[in-house]
């Protein structure tokens, strides 16, 4: 192999890895046992104080304030939102309820999203 096209392999192996990471990043996590159960963990550490153990927005620290959590166990209304549009309130934040764009990963509010989705089964 000649030196350019060792070169040339490098940059076409340089740039595959570029475009994956980049498009891992940008991607919907899609719900499985294990992205729920990652989900579930999540919750248990950033969520449960306000909405609750079982999601009903009861949680020790959600019963102070006012708007009151949103009950993930109502099934009228979770069935009535969109994952994208729970997941941009998970990312943005909403009232009382600070934003998780720092503190959680794409991918971990995706699946702590998967996870309240549970609730109203
Ligand atoms: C400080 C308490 C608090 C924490 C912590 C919290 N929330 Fe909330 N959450 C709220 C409150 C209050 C509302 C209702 C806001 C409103 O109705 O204006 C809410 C609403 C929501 C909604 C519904 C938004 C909508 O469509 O109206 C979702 C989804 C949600 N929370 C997910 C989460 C997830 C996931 C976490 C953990 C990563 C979390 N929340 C952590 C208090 C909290």
């Amino acid at each position: 192999m000649t030196r350019s096209s060792l070169q040339a392999a490098c940059f076409v192996m340089l740039g595959t890895c570029l475009l994956l990471s980049k498009t891992s990043l940008a991607q919907k996590v899609e719900p499985t046992s294990e992205s729920i159960s990652k989900g579930e963990a999540i919750y248990n550490k950033h969520c449960q104080m306000c909405h609750g153990a079982t999601g009903m927005g009861d949680g020790p620290a959600g019963k102070r304030i006012n708007p009151k959590p949103y009950n993930f166990r109502d099934k009228e209304k979770m069935a009535a939102e969109t994952d994208e549009h729970l997941f941009k309130e998970i990312t943005k934040g909403k009232g009382p309820m600070p934003p998780f764009e720092r503190k959680l990963k794409e991918n971990e509010r995706w699946m702590v999203l998967h996870y309240i989705r549970t609730f109203a089964k």
